[in-house]
């Protein structure tokens, strides 16, 4: 089936089996970003943007994106290069597995609310789960990237 998309700001068509996933389906286009952890949308890894809110693409099916605006830890990375900055300049990854989903959920959150309290950090990023670095971390590199 085809499906139509606004990828990372660009007009895409996307040849894709009806029963795939939009995450297999951005990988295979080589947007590595997003990663399958757990599978059933628990992780957190595969996080992208789809209409602007922070969806698991491991559960979405790509046909039900078409029409949509989709935005990946790519295009965050281009639009917004500070913030994987942050999280590298304050001991907010380790192995890294976990840190495009996280960076698109905090571009994400600091769309909604540049300057988010500790608790609105916290509530907003539950959905990333990480098990290397600190949380602390994590939440130092959002509130330095809201004030870069
Ligand atoms: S791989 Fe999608 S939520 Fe874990
Ligand atoms: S940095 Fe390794 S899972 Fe988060």
């Amino acid at each position: 089936m085809k499906v139509q998309l606004r990828l990372n700001g660009d007009g895409v068509e996307i040849d894709a089996q009806p029963d795939a996933f939009l995450l297999e389906v951005l990988r295979e286009r080589g947007l590595t970003g997003a990663k399958e952890g757990c599978g059933v949308g628990v992780c957190g890894a595969c996080t992208v943007l789809v209409n602007g809110d922070p969806v698991s693409s491991c559960l979405l099916l790509a046909g039900q994106a078409d029409g949509a605006e989709v935005w990946t830890a790519e295009g965050v990375a281009r639009v917004a290069p500070h913030i994987a900055s942050a999280f590298s300049d304050n001991e907010g990854l380790q192995c890294g597995i976990c840190t495009p989903g996280q960076v698109v959920s905090a571009y994400s959150l600091l769309q909604r609310n540049p300057h988010p309290s500790d608790a609105e950090m916290r509530t907003y990023m539950a959905g990333n789960l990480c098990r290397c670095t600190g949380y602390a971390s994590i939440r130092r590199s959002i509130e330095a990237a809201a004030n870069g």
